[in-house]
C-alpha cells in the first residue's frame, strides 16, 4: 500500500521549528507518512503576493489533511511596505492565509482542547479554604466556530456610499452613527449563518455524548448580540431538547465566562461559541494549563473531509532565528495526535498523548516556559531543554 500522504505548512518563525520535532514525534510512534511541503506565509506575500498560493490550496484539495505551523501577519499598511519592489502598486492587499483556509475549504469545525497536564509547573492553582493550595483538574473542549462572525472580513472604512445607505436604514444607526462623516466610520459585521451555527452547534454535542461530557456550555452575549448570540443560543435548546437530552445545556456570557474561567474551570466540559468569542475564551482555558506551548487545535470540514492541525500560537517571529530553536513542541505534537485521531489512528494518537503526558509529569526535561524563564537564546545554557530536546524526550518514552 502507498504510504499516507500528508501536506505540512511550516509557515514562518516557529512554524518550521515545531512543525519538524512533531513529524519526529510521528516516525518514532510508527506512523508512516510522506510528508509534501506547501509554500505559505510571508515569504510568498513579499515575493508573489500571494501568502496562500493557488498551488498550496490545490496540494491540500488533492490531500486533504495537513499539519500546519505558523504564520506572520501585519497589518495592511505594514504588508503593502514588505512588498518586493516589482509587486508594488499592483493594488494587492495582505490577508490571513490561515482566515482564508479556512474560508476556502470551510474549515468550519474548529476544535480545541485544553485539559490539565500533571507535574506542569504552569498548572493553574487557587488557595483552598483551608489556606493550601489545590490545583483544578481542568478538562475542556471549546468549539470555535471558525469561518464566520466578526472574521467573516466584511468590513469598511469610509463604506461605499450603498452600504452607508444600508446602514441608514436601521433607526439605531441613524440615530447614534447618522451625524458622523462617512470617512470616519470603521465598520465589521458579525455575520452568523444557521447552517454554520447548526453545525459547529452539533459538533459540540456529538462530542460532549461521545466523550461522556455532561455539559454543553454556549458562551456567547445574547443578552446584548440579541440576533447573533441570540440564535446560537436559541438553536442550542432546540438542538439540546429534541436530540440531546441527557446532556446539560449551560449558557455563560463571555466576559463572565473570562471570569468563571478562573474561579472553577474544572466544572466547565465541552463550551461552544462563535469566531472570536471561541478564539478569546480557548486562549484563555489554555493559560490555566500552560498557555500556548499547549494549546492544540484541529479545524476541519466533515463533507470534504478536509482537516487542518495546528497549534493554536503564533510564529512568535522573536524566537524564530535562534541558532537553537527554544520553544515548547508540545501544542504541535499534540495537534498532529489530533490529526492522527481525525485520520482514524487513534491508537497513535494516545500512545504520544501518554509519552508526552509522561516528560511533564516526570519534569526532568521542560523547556522554558515551564520553567518560567524570560526566552532568550541563553535559555538553553540555563538548563531549559530545547524544542528537539523536548521532542527526543517525547521519543523516548514512546
Ligand atoms: P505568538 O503566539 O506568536 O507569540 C506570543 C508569545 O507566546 C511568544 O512571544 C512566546 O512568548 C509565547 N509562545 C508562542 N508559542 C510558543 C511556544 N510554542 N512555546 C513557548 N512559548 C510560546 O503571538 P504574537 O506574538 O501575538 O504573534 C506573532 C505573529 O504570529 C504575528 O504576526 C501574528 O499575526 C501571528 N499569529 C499567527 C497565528 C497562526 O498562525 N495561526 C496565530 C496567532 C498569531
Ligand atoms: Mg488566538
Amino acid at each position: 500500500m502507498s504510504k499516507r500522504k500528508i501536506v505540512t505548512l511550516p509557515g514562518d518563525g516557529i512554524g518550521k521549528a515545531v512543525l519538524e520535532a512533531a513529524i519526529r514525534v510521528l516516525d518514532a510512534a510508527g506512523f508512516e507518512a510522506e510528508y509534501i511541503e506547501g509554500d505559505i506565509g510571508w515569504e510568498f506575500w513579499k515575493h508573489e503576493g500571494d501568502p496562500l498560493p493557488e498551488r498550496t490550496l490545490k496540494l491540500l484539495e488533492e490531500h486533504k489533511i495537513a499539519l500546519f505551523g505558523a504564520i506572520t501577519s501585519k497589518p495592511k499598511d505594514a504588508a503593502a511596505e514588505e512588498l518586493d519592489p516589482a509587486m508594488r502598486g499592483k493594488g494587492l492587499v495582505y490577508s490571513s492565509p490561515i482566515v482564508g483556509l479556512r474560508q476556502h475549504f470551510n474549515l468550519d469545525i474548529c476544535m480545541r482542547p485544553c485539559h490539565t497536564y500533571k507535574g506542569n509547573p504552569l498548572n493553574f492553582v487557587r488557595r483552598d479554604a483551608d489556606g493550601g493550595m489545590e490545583e483544578p483538574e481542568v478538562d475542556v473542549v471549546i468549539f470555535r466556530q471558525n469561518t464566520e462572525g466578526l472574521y467573516s472580513g466584511i468590513e469598511w472604512s469610509d463604506p461605499p456610499q450603498n452600504v452607508h445607505d444600508a446602514f441608514m436604514s436601521h433607526p439605531k444607526f441613524a440615530k447614534n452613527f447618522g451625524s458622523t462623516p462617512k470617512e470616519e466610520l470603521s465598520i465589521s459585521s458579525r455575520i452568523f449563518t444557521k447552517k454554520a451555527t447548526g453545525r459547529i452547534l452539533r459538533a459540540a454535542f456529538e462530542h460532549a455524548r461521545k466523550y461522556g461530557y455532561k455539559s454543553v456550555t454556549v458562551c456567547e452575549k445574547p443578552n446584548v448580540l440579541r440576533e447573533t448570540s441570540g440564535m446560537m443560543y436559541k438553536m442550542a435548546m432546540e438542538m439540546q431538547k429534541n436530540e440531546f437530552p441527557e446532556i446539560e445545556l449551560w449558557n455563560t456570557n463571555v466576559d463572565a465566562q473570562m471570569m468563571w474561567l478562573t474561579k472553577n474551570p474544572e466544572n466547565y466540559g465541552v463550551i461552544v461559541a462563535g469566531n472570536l468569542f471561541g478564539d478569546i475564551i480557548s486562549d484563555g482555558f489554555a493559560g490555566l494549563i500552560g498557555g500556548l506551548g499547549f494549546a492544540c487545535s484541529a479545524q476541519y470540514n466533515p463533507d470534504n473531509g478536509i482537516g487542518v492541525f495546528e497549534p493554536t500560537h503564533g510564529s512568535a517571529p522573536k524566537y524564530a532565528d535562534y541558532p537553537v530553536s527554544i520553544v515548547n513542541p508540545v501544542a504541535m505534537v499534540e495537534s498532529a495526535c489530533m490529526m492522527l485521531d481525525f485520520i482514524g489512528e487513534n491508537d497513535k494518537a494516545a500512545k504520544i498523548r501518554k509519552a508526552v503526558a509522561a516528560v511533564i509529569a516526570e519534569g526532568k526535561v521542560r523547556t522554558y516556559d515551564m520553567m518560567k524563564m524570560r526566552g532568550s537564546a541563553d535559555v538553553v545554557n540555563e538548563g531549559a531543554a530545547s524544542t528537539d530536546e523536548m521532542a527526543d524526550a517525547i521519543i523516548a518514552r514512546l
